[in-house]
């Protein structure tokens, strides 16, 4: 597939006003997405868990306008009109109007809340991009209903990377990979496809606990981040990591083995903040409870032969991964051990999921 195969031809139907709601989760990057080229293209392939609970839902009301010439919309976020979300969207319908002829012809409603609290310092952009991208495939389908399920999924993630990179991977579960590899059948730089290969059923249900550490709002846009990238002085062999850590999760979720997926994720995420630590401007993304998490992950894993480990994300919270058999003991030790580094004691437990539904 290539972009100009996401330009529809013509549509079969006119519908002069409609609804349509999808809900889509957010996903964890095992291998980082970190480093982009010009119109969203990756430059290291990535996978990423999906997610299950913490989750966008978006709903879009259209109704065909008079003038053409301006895109129309308003945007609420919890029932409340949010103006500053606005040039984000705008830009969004810039990048895929191309492939989305219809943006013009409709005034849109688009209403959003997510299943996770605004200032927790989760990012939203994967869940609600990847929402608002099923949405707008919904419309394309009411217009064209020939429309198969294979490439509605495949195109809705091609909208959802113009949006955010990440969001691509939100639409399938439960494991999905982004960015062409060579080993990876179907894998493309332009859309999300589901891991092709077997996953041990050891993978079956992972858990996810996330840890609040900082709620505030991200210190470095993950477009600013990944700009960082271009000339930077590791770039290059950063690129060639992800792309022999992708290889080297194939075996891993064949034969199950945890000890290995540990050592993959963990050196995954500590080189995305080593990245932000040597490029320049340089940052430190992680604070003092951070490291005190990990750190105990560590202790902990020492002493009771656990399969928890831990991923971030371009900020200071922390990803706690672990097998669904270990839910018991490893909350458990989350609750005694890790809540006080929390913010507020607070943290948000998911898992693993299916991907974007329609309601
Ligand atoms: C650290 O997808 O948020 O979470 O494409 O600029 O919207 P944009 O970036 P974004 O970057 C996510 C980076 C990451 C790693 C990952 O999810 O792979």
């Amino acid at each position: 597939m290539t972009e100009s195969d996401f330009i529809p031809k013509r549509y079969t139907k006119l519908i002069d006003k409609g609804s349509v709601s999808w809900s889509s989760p957010s996903n964890i990057a095992l291998v980082k997405y970190w480093g982009k080229k010009k119109d969203q293209i990756p430059e290291n392939p990535s996978i990423s868990f999906t997610l299950s609970d913490c989750k966008t839902i978006t709903t879009i009301c259209f109704s065909k306008k008079e003038k053409q010439e301006e895109f129309s919309f308003e945007i609420y976020l919890d029932a409340e009109k949010k103006d500053d979300f606005k040039p984000k969207i705008e830009t969004f319908f810039k990048r895929v109007e191309v492939y989305l002829p219809f943006l013009k012809t409709y005034h849109f409603k688009i209403e959003t809340s997510n299943t996770f609290p605004h200032s927790s310092g989760i990012a939203s952009s994967a869940s609600g991009m990847s929402a608002l991208a099923c949405c707008l495939m919904s419309v394309e389908k009411a217009l064209n209903p020939e429309i198969s399920e294979a490439f509605f999924m495949q195109k809705a993630s091609f909208l959802a990377r113009l949006g955010s990179g990440s969001a691509c991977r939100s639409l399938e579960g439960d494991l999905v990979v982004w960015g062409y590899h060579d080993e990876i059948d179907g894998s493309s730089d332009l859309y999300g496809t589901k891991y092709p290969f077997d996953v041990h059923n050891n993978f079956k249900n992972y858990q996810d606990t996330i840890l609040l550490v900082d709620k505030g709002e991200k210190q470095v846009s993950s477009t600013i981040g990944h700009n960082l990238m271009h000339g930077h002085p590791f770039a290059k062999e950063r690129f060639k990591q992800a792309s022999k850590n992708l290889s080297g999760v194939i075996p891993v979720f064949k034969k199950g083995d945890l000890d290995a997926f540990i050592k993959i994720v963990e050196i995954e995420a500590l080189t995305l903040h080593a990245m932000m630590m040597t490029s320049m401007p340089y940052f430190i993304l992680m604070k003092p409870n951070t490291l005190e998490i990990i750190n105990k992950i560590w202790v902990f894993r020492e002493k009771t032969n656990s399969k928890v480990c831990f991923t971030l994300d371009a900020g200071a919270n922390v990803h706690v991964l672990y097998p669904e058999n270990e839910t018991e003991s490893v909350l458990k030790f989350i609750k005694n051990e890790l809540v006080a580094y929390c913010q507020n004691g607070h943290y948000i437990c998911d898992k693993i999921g299916f991907g974007a539904k329609q309601l």
